[in-house]
């Protein structure tokens, strides 16, 4: 078991993009032919340096439970997929109106705002297309429950559900409960599908670390976002890859907007430590897990 200290977060995140990059770039590639430009798109929306945490995540969840990463690739890729068209999406006019994401013009800006649509349509189509399809060795009821919790975590009970519900919230004042929930939705529902999504790659694992893993991801699903509305105050521009003050421009409902700055800094952390007390019945292949939660609420973009 490795003393936490020794653990190298960032070689492991380097290995797991390498992976997931390479798997993204081979589906993508089959997609040429018929309209180029939409590929292009694709491309432009995926190989423009996300952290890929959504990956790791699924990553360090089989891990945890000794899984083997080769399962792992092509759920990493319809992860990122998914969570790459909801940056464009994001991204578009009619839903936050941002001209930078990931240090570049944002997708409809480079391309058109049709083709961005068409990108994030065909990007979401793709990630089930891939999990469905996939040549990794798993059977057909893991296949179908890994396609109904991504399903689930992108829908309207999870990712645009909860983005509905963001928009909706624009210059309101909401409750600490109301903020929560739209939180929890549109940014964790994905995280913690990633980690529940690695899990199910191994064949061993039992209903107690699954529900372990769950309150896990829960947990730093919420920080993650509660990190988020932080660096749009705290961040700058360049570091962020992304517009510093986008949410307050906006008047979005955001944790330091409602709590105060300390107070959201204070509640990310004291979610990571409840991420962190739920993998107590996991060993020393959890630190990856451990690593990632404690990176969360500390990461600068
Ligand atoms: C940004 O996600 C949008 C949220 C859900 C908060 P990330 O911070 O993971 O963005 P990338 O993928 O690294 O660009
Ligand atoms: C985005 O939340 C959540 C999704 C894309 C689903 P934000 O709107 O806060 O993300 P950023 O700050 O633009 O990356
Ligand atoms: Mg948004
Ligand atoms: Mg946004
Ligand atoms: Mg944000």
């Amino acid at each position: 078991m490795a003393p936490t200290d020794s653990f190298d977060l960032d070689a492991y995140q380097r290995s797991c993009q390498t992976r997931v990059n390479e798997r993204m770039d081979v589906w993508l590639s089959q997609q040429n032919g018929l309209a180029p430009r939409l590929v292009d798109a694709m491309r432009y929306a995926t190989f423009n340096g996300g952290k890929r945490v959504r990956p790791v995540l699924a990553y360090a969840a089989a891990q945890a439970l000794g899984g083997d990463a080769e399962r792992v690739d092509d759920i990493a890729a319809a992860l990122e997929m998914v969570h790459s068209y909801s940056l464009v999406h994001d991204d578009l006019p009619a839903m936050d109106d941002d001209k930078l994401r990931r240090g570049k013009p944002t997708c409809h800006i480079a391309f058109d705002e049709a083709t961005a649509i068409l990108a994030g349509d065909s990007l979401q189509c793709l990630a089930f297309e891939v999990l469905a399809t996939s040549p990794a060795p798993l059977n057909t009821a893991v296949r179908l429950e890994l396609i109904r919790v991504l399903a689930n975590a992108s829908g309207t009970q999870g990712m645009a559900g909860g983005q509905a519900l963001d928009l909706a919230a624009e210059g309101q004042t909401l409750t600490l409960e109301q903020l929560e929930t739209i939180h929890i939705h549109k940014t964790g529902c994905l995280i913690r599908a990633a980690v529940r999504m690695g899990a199910l790659t191994v064949d061993a694992v039992t209903p107690a670390e699954l529900e372990a893993l769950d309150r896990y991801a829960h947990a730093i699903g919420l920080a993650f976002q509660v990190q988020d509305d932080i660096l749009d105050v705290v961040g700058d521009t360049a570091t962020l890859g992304k517009t510093q003050g986008s949410d307050q421009a906006l008047a979005k409902a955001t944790y330091p907007a409602i709590l105060g700055l300390e107070a959201a800094q204070s509640l990310a952390h004291s979610l990571c430590d409840q991420a962190l007390a739920a993998l107590q019945l996991l060993d020393g292949r959890a630190e990856p897990l451990r690593a990632l939660a404690r990176y969360i609420v500390s990461r600068r973009h």
